[in-house]
């Protein structure tokens, strides 16, 4: 409660700035309750980047981590893309660089490279189409069925689609380090104590724990399910800031994490304080070299077409286009073989940075 009312004169604050500079502050559904409760629109990935690049403001301030503010940068180049924390990254997002991706294109110059939105902007440059969990399966369903798929960098989300669309996918060893804590036995002992109550979790877990669950949904998917299901209560397995909108949308469900150990430490880097500052100093402006945005804004518009925003969808082979291909490659190097299979590496989670406003 007092720190409820010590937050007034910040949220006053934010609220005021953001009206005199005409700005919207778009939030990912992780952030801390504080700064989603100040966000004017709180969203998955793919809802953000939508918003972000049919908004009429002209700065927006991108409460998430970098790629996200990003992929906000790319789709909307004229307007002022703001990330409070520079230092707030996605670990799984750098499990991929654009040099290495060529290697492995070259060894697979046949193949339709898809990247989950978690990449960088130099990654999506070299991809044929984007995607997020939210249509990584509708995504798939529009390649056609011979043409194999490179899916970077999620391994996990990229075995869940592999399983749903029966397509042939060679898989990168990225991961999210997050989600990867969570574990079988969180499931069942949660189950045990809430008998009946509906398993959610999101792709990017371990594929063992998505067997257990009963729908593997985007954090909108969760959203979504979560409004419409007449259960009491509801098991949930994605990272932690989950809970606090589903609990604010749904007062009368009960949400419960699977764990509390999966806590995203970039997501959480953004505070109030921050946002404010950001707003104050216009800082840090998130841009992409031209060059590069071109080329990562085609992939990404690929992606949106495909969820319904623009034109149809190429759906021929010839559509999907030839990529320049390489002669060396690189064998040893089978990403698909090297998934994790013990608990998260902690020091990718690259979080350990001291938050730096000045
Ligand atoms: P969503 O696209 O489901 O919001 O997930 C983004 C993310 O980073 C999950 O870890
Ligand atoms: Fe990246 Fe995982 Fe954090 Fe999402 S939860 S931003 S994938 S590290």
């Amino acid at each position: 409660m007092e720190r409820e009312a010590s937050r007034e004169p910040l949220v006053e604050q934010i609220g005021q700035l953001k009206r005199d500079r005409q700005a919207l502050i778009l939030a990912h559904n992780y952030q801390l309750g504080e700064v989603q409760d100040v966000a004017d629109i709180v969203g998955d990935s793919l809802e953000l980047s939508r918003k972000a690049a049919a908004a009429e403001a002209k700065i927006i301030v991108f409460c998430g981590v970098h790629f996200m503010a990003e992929t906000a940068a790319i789709l909307a180049p004229e307007k002022t893309v703001l990330l409070p924390v520079r230092e707030a990254d996605c670990p799984m997002a750098r499990m991929a660089d654009a040099e290495a991706l060529r290697r492995k294109k070259r060894e697979h110059p046949d193949a339709v490279v898809v990247c989950y939105v978690n990449t960088t902007a130099e990654v999506k440059a070299e991809c044929d189409i984007c995607c997020t969990s939210a249509n990584a399966e509708q995504v798939l369903q529009t390649i056609p069925p011979e043409r194999e798929v490179l899916f970077v960098p999620d391994q996990y989300l990229g075995s869940y689609v592999r399983e749903r669309t029966g397509r042939r996918i060679v898989l990168w060893p990225g991961y999210c380090s997050t989600h990867a804590r969570i574990q079988p036995r969180h499931i069942e002992a949660q189950r045990a104590r809430h008998p009946g109550a509906p398993v959610l979790v999101h792709p990017e877990c371990r594929p063992e724990v998505i067997a257990l669950a009963d729908a593997a949904l985007s954090t909108g998917g969760m959203v979504r399910f979560a409004r419409e299901t007449e259960a009491p209560v509801v098991l949930i397995g994605t990272e932690l800031g989950m809970v606090h909108r589903l609990r604010r949308e749904n007062p009368d469900v009960e949400f419960v994490p699977v764990t509390e150990q999966a806590i995203c430490p970039n997501m959480k880097l953004t505070e109030l304080q921050d946002v404010l500052w950001s707003l104050e100093r216009m800082q840090h402006r998130i841009t992409v070299p031209e060059q590069i945005r071109v080329r990562a804004a085609a992939a990404v518009q690929h992606m949106v077409s495909i969820a319904g925003q623009g034109d149809r969808p190429p759906t021929t082979d010839t559509e999907w286009g030839g990529r320049p291909t390489g002669a060396t490659v690189n064998p040893g190097d089978d990403p698909a073989t090297s998934a994790p299979d013990n608990a998260p590496a902690d020091a990718a989670s690259g979080a350990a940075h001291a938050k730096e406003r000045a």
